[in-house]
């Protein structure tokens, strides 16, 4: 199996990535922001919560997209892989995901980190913001995603650091660029 974390700021191009790993690796998207706004969508009792968190840039609490992520894994344990795409966001996220992995028999194969600058992002978001209407593309949610981001997420890093799973790349360039940049990761583990 193939179990890639891809990581990075919002706005860092996770999700326009994952679009080119599935393609060309045919493994399963899992992102949570995705899981999310469909609950949001269908209005369930879990979307109308998480919508106020999301709305304020903050994060759903760990265990309800532990569970999310616990429920998609056992769905399609017989895939070639899966893309974890906008998770693991917290220490606590990463140690869960490996736990779900361990008792199926499997590992995270490598983290690769998108990096961008904050003032391309606040770029990208906007400009998304003003095309899509997406309800946390604005300057005030989005300042508050990206101190999120600092505070409770990027102490991931150090936790796939430490099991020499992390790969930054740079996140700046062409969508193509970057895809050939994160194949290459993949060669070193794969
Ligand atoms: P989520 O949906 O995960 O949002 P995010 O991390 O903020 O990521 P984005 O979708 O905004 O950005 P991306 O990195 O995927 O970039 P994209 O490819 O879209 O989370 C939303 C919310 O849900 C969170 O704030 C939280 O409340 C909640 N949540 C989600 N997961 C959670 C978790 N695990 N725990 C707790 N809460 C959770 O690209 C962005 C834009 O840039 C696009 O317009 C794209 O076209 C453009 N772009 C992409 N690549 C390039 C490029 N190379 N050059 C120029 N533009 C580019």
């Amino acid at each position: 199996m193939l179990n890639i974390v891809l990581f990075g700021p919002p706005g860092s191009g996770k999700g326009t990535q994952s679009e080119k790993l599935i393609a060309k690796y045919k493994l399963v998207h899992l992102s949570t922001g995705d899981l999310l706004r469909s609950e949001i969508a269908a209005m369930t009792d879990l979307g109308i919560k998480a919508k106020a968190i999301m709305d304020r840039g903050e994060l759903v609490s760990d265990d309800i997209v532990i569970g999310m992520i616990r429920n998609k894994i056992s769905a399609n344990i017989d895939s070639r892989g899966f893309i974890f795409d906008g998770f693991p966001r917290t220490v606590a996220q990463a140690g869960a995901l490996d736990e779900v992995l361990a008792e199926k028999g499997k590992e995270i194969s490598l983290m690769v980190t998108l990096e961008v600058p904050d003032d391309e992002v606040i770029t990208r978001l906007l400009k998304r913001g003003e095309q899509t209407g997406r309800a946390d593309d604005n300057v005030s949610v989005i300042e508050n995603r990206l101190n999120v981001y600092i505070c409770q997420t990027e102490p991931v890093i150090g936790y796939y650091k430490e099991k020499k799973k992390y790969h930054p790349i740079n996140g700046i360039g062409s969508v193509d660029e970057i895809f050939a940049r994160i194949e290459e990761e993949i060669k070193k583990v794969n």
